[in-house]
């Protein structure tokens, strides 16, 4: 699901792009962390924790950064990236540093206003991704932010009617959200939204409350096959591939015994210009003096950056990034 900025024979180029990359063994996605700092409280990610000096550390200028791996898709993410009051300077130079790049922006949502938005949109952003894990009060608990979600549901139509072409939310599956699965998928489609998903890990930090568990196996794998059931009779709003959907149960079980290719296909920024292979590794060296990474012996998460990593490139794919929601009505 492409944002409505590009046309279909966009597809060809951003395909040509990625087979480029991969022949060259270069990253296709680069996370920019653009910040440590966070305003929400998680359980499950410490990064709030990062004292409010950190910002004095951070870069100004992430273009050189983006010059440098020209990857297919940019994703702007932190901590929380709506904390940078200059995000819109930031995204606008990694703009027109690149080219033909897809830029995108995961966020808390809890400070995303159509002003924003558009503001975002009008500094060259192409998708925004909202984390949205429950439709109920356990979302607003879970991230120590009281009216979230009511926040999100009635920001992301709006956000739509002003001419944003590409909403997701981002939901993670755990433990005690499987029953939300299909109904956020529903929303999503309703809204003319998307859902990306991933697993929860506890490698983040060593939460390990909210990982799916043996005896889930049965409701987690009847939940997988309503999503790839959907998937098939409406293209477009779960952006997965079907591969990684169905390789969850895969991860749950142990059964993983695969390299993770972290770091090949996608690799990390942090604020202070520091390379890591994936979220939960510690930073190594200066983008200045990155060089390509190997696949490592490590399943300690089966994030959706990894599991998208291990999937083939199937038809099935291009028809998901080709298709368009149904537009709300
Ligand atoms: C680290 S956050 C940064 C962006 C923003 N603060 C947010 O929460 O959307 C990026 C994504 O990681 C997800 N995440 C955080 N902790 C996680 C965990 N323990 N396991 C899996 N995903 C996690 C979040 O839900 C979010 O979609
Ligand atoms: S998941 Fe996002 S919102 Fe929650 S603490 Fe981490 S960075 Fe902040
Ligand atoms: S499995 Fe891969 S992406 Fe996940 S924590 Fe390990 S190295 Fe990182």
């Amino acid at each position: 699901m492409l944002s409505s900025r590009y046309k279909p024979w966009h597809v060809p180029l951003f395909m040509t792009k990625y087979a480029w990359l991969r022949m060259r063994r270069r990253p296709v996605l680069l996370n920019l962390e653009v910040t440590m700092r966070c305003n929400a409280s998680c359980g499950f990610c410490d990064y709030w924790k990062t004292p409010k000096s950190a910002k004095a550390d951070e870069l100004k200028e992430f273009s050189d950064i983006a010059r440098r791996f020209n990857p297919m898709m940019i994703t702007f993410t932190g901590g929380e990236p709506t904390l940078r009051r200059d995000l819109e300077d930031i995204v606008a130079s990694v703009r027109e540093a690149t080219h033909l790049s897809y830029l995108a922006m995961i966020t808390h949502g809890a400070m995303l206003t159509v002003d924003r938005a558009k503001s975002l949109w009008d500094a060259g952003l192409d998708q925004f991704n909202i984390s949205l894990d429950y439709l109920d009060g356990r979302h607003d608990d879970a991230r120590g932010i009281p009216g979230l979600t009511a926040k999100i549901l009635d920001t992301v139509p709006r956000i739509k009617a002003a001419g944003i072409g590409s909403v997701r939310f981002n939901t993670v599956i755990k433990d005690d959200n499987l029953d939300q699965l299909m109904p956020l998928v529903e929303t999503a489609a309703r809204l003319g939204a998307g859902v990306n998903f991933s697993v929860y890990t506890d490698a983040k930090n060593g939460n390990q409350s909210h990982l799916l568990r043996e005896e889930q196996q049965r409701a987690l794998s009847a939940a997988i096959e309503s999503l790839l059931a959907y998937k098939r009779a409406h293209r477009g709003v779960i952006t997965n591939s079907d591969h990684y959907l169905s390789e969850i149960p895969r991860w749950v079980r142990g059964g993983m015994t695969e390299p993770c290719p972290s770091g090949t296909t996608t690799v990390h920024v942090d604020p202070y210009g520091k390379v890591r292979r994936c979220p939960d590794f510690p930073p190594d060296v200066d983008w200045k003096q990155w060089s390509p990474y190997q696949p490592i012996a490590c399943d300690d998460c089966f994030y959706a950056c990894r599991g998208e990593a291990q999937a083939p490139m199937r038809w099935s794919r291009v028809l998901d990034v080709m298709a368009r929601p149904t537009p709300p009505s």
